[in-house]
């Protein structure tokens, strides 16, 4: 597979000590979609926001971002900024209830074309032309976000997002605050943008029902690690980690007839160093030796990872 972007062994800590991601790697391919799922607090939003070069200061990041082979994190800012929006664009996580409250959706669209040396009139241009992208009527541009439904607002933001024709877009939790009905619509939009331009996504979401609708493949994180990946269906369906196991049997639209679990315990503080399986604690089916040392993310073949000591269990 040819890279379009790689992250190679990510690790971020912030300031106040919490060592939020822990050696994630990840390869997203020209027009690939990649779920990133887990429960909140896990790291998925960090990842995203050192792959935009985002992160609060004081946060130590360390690891590489490859775009196009090219690594873009170590060069800091200067490297950064040229490839932000117009390769790599992000819809942040409740961005939604984030849009100007003031400014008209296409002069928000406008400003972001300009900032990045478009004239006024490619702005309104472009605005015109991602509205109608993202399925919203062409007086959009002349309302504000508070005319707008909250689907119309997501699709207002994923617009903005595509102002500068990015390559890759990261959506985190897109769909959180929306609607059955409308989540199911703004996923449909996000897999139709893709399949048109040809763009790579990235969907974070806790929610692993949403996954097979949309991407080609998943990768599950626990406490800052990545704890399997493999093909979105084949994840679903087969659950090779104790912990996507669980995810699954707390999905009502993924566990069928059985009856939904929750996941017991919490996970662990990021403060700490963790020691041996982070997923140790809450795994029922843990060994004594899962406390020893933490497992190695290995290839099981068939585009399959997973990091766990356990024997695997066939069906
Ligand atoms: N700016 C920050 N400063 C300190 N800790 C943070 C900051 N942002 C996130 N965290 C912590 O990092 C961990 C991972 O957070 P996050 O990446 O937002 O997870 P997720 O998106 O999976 O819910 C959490 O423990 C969270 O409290
Ligand atoms: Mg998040």
């Amino acid at each position: 597979m040819s890279s379009l972007i790689g992250v190679r062994d990510l690790v971020v800590e912030f300031s106040s000590g919490v060592r939020a991601v822990r050696s994630v790697s990840l390869d997203l391919a020209p027009g690939e979609r990649l779920a990133l799922v887990g429960e909140s607090g896990c790291g998925k939003t960090t990842t995203m926001l050192a792959m935009m070069g985002l992160l609060p200061a004081g946060a130590t990041v360390s690891g590489q971002v490859l775009l196009d082979g090219k690594d873009i994190l170590a060069g800091g800012e200067a490297t950064m900024r040229p490839h932000r929006w117009s390769d790599i664009a992000m819809v942040f996580q409740g961005a939604m209830n984030a849009l100007n409250p003031v400014r008209r959706v296409g002069a928000q669209i406008v400003e972001a074309v300009r900032i990045h040396g478009g004239s006024r009139q490619d702005g309104k241009l472009r605005a015109r032309e991602v509205l109608d992208l993202v399925g919203l009527p062409k007086d959009t541009s002349s309302r504000y976000p508070h005319e707008l439904s909250g689907g119309q607002r997501q699709r207002a933001v994923i617009a903005l997002a595509l102002a500068c024709q990015p390559r890759i877009l990261l959506a985190d939790e897109p769909t959180t605050a929306l609607d059955v009905i409308v989540q199911d619509q703004i996923v449909t939009l996000l897999r139709q943008l893709s399949d048109s331009l040809g763009l790579a996504v990235v969907l974070v979401t806790h929610d692993l029902a949403l996954v097979p609708h949309l991407c080609d493949r998943a990768a599950v994180m626990y406490a800052g690690t990545i704890v399997e990946s493999g093909p979105c269906a084949d994840i679903v369906r087969r659950p090779r980690h104790p912990y996507t196991r669980r995810l699954v049997e707390a999905t009502p639209d993924l566990a069928g007839r059985r009856p939904l679990t929750s996941i017991p315990g919490a996970p662990p503080r990021l403060d700490l160093p963790l020691t041996g399986c982070a997923f140790q604690p809450r795994c029922a089916e843990a060994l004594e030796s899962c406390a020893g040392s933490a497992p190695p993310l290995t290839d099981l073949g068939g585009g399959r990872t997973r990091a766990c000591h356990l024997l695997e269990v066939t069906a």
